[in-house]
């Protein structure tokens, strides 16, 4: 017999993927007992942390820095929204988590993921989602048209950089597999594009909802989608 529970479905990707989107959209499909949520600024503290992380006016942060007000955002996040959510049987369906910091911080900025990974586990209120499912980037013209005409600090640091992030995405299946806390996780990637064509909205949602499916049928869940 299937059993219900509420699920932590993440979206991630680069900037530009169309994952926020995404994330609304399968709020609105799970229903009234669904939440959206972001990181980072998901909460009233939070806003001002995205605030001084984001602002490319403000003085540029040294790269620990940067890494630990993200963990202190996702902590406070995790305490005031996902756990609270969960526990009331809401679905919580989130832009971005964790796995960010491994991408941005861990490979952009050079951390190192292993270290960025154990950083964020030092948290023993860290939840770890059922799903993360990673919107993988579009084509460069594409992308180009996507950004906004005033990147924030982070979509401003470089091709360089950006690479790194998005190379350190693609691994992250095997990076999160390689992991004893992490290796229970399941990591889809979607892509944007078929034959050289953008999906439409529809088409990545409709691939959303049938990995929602998949993962649910796989566990022994009602899907609730
Ligand atoms: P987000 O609001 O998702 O931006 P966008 O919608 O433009 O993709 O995230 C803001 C930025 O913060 C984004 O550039 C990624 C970055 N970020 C990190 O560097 N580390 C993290 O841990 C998180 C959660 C986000």
């Amino acid at each position: 017999m299937p059993r219900n529970k509420p699920l932590y479905i993440a979206f991630e990707g680069g900037d530009g993927g169309g994952k926020s989107t995404q994330a609304h959209l399968l709020k609105d499909a799970l229903g009234e007992n669904a939440v959206f949520t972001f990181e980072p600024g998901g909460t009233d503290l939070g806003v001002d942390l995205r605030r001084i992380l984001l602002d490319p006016t403000i003085e540029e942060l040294d790269p620990m820095t940067e890494a630990y007000l993200m963990a202190a955002d996702r902590a406070h996040h995790m305490q005031k929204v996902v756990r609270p959510n969960l526990d009331n049987n809401n679905h919580v369906v989130a832009d971005r988590t964790f796995v960010s910091s491994i991408a941005y911080q861990g490979a952009g900025r050079g951390l190192g993921v292993e270290e960025i990974l154990n950083l964020n586990l030092m948290n023993k209120g860290l939840i770890l989602p059922d799903l993360i499912l990673i919107m993988a980037p579009p084509s460069r013209a594409e992308l180009e048209k996507r950004l906004k005409a005033k990147p924030d600090k982070l979509e401003s640091a470089g091709n360089d950089f950006h690479k790194r992030v998005a190379e350190c995405f693609g691994q992250m299946a095997h990076i999160l597999a390689g992991n004893s806390h992490t290796k229970d996780i399941d990591v889809i990637t979607i892509q944007p594009e078929s034959c050289g064509q953008p999906k439409s909205l529809e088409e990545v949602h409709r691939e959303v909802i049938v990995e929602i499916e998949d993962f649910c049928s796989d566990r022994g869940l009602v899907s609730p989608v």
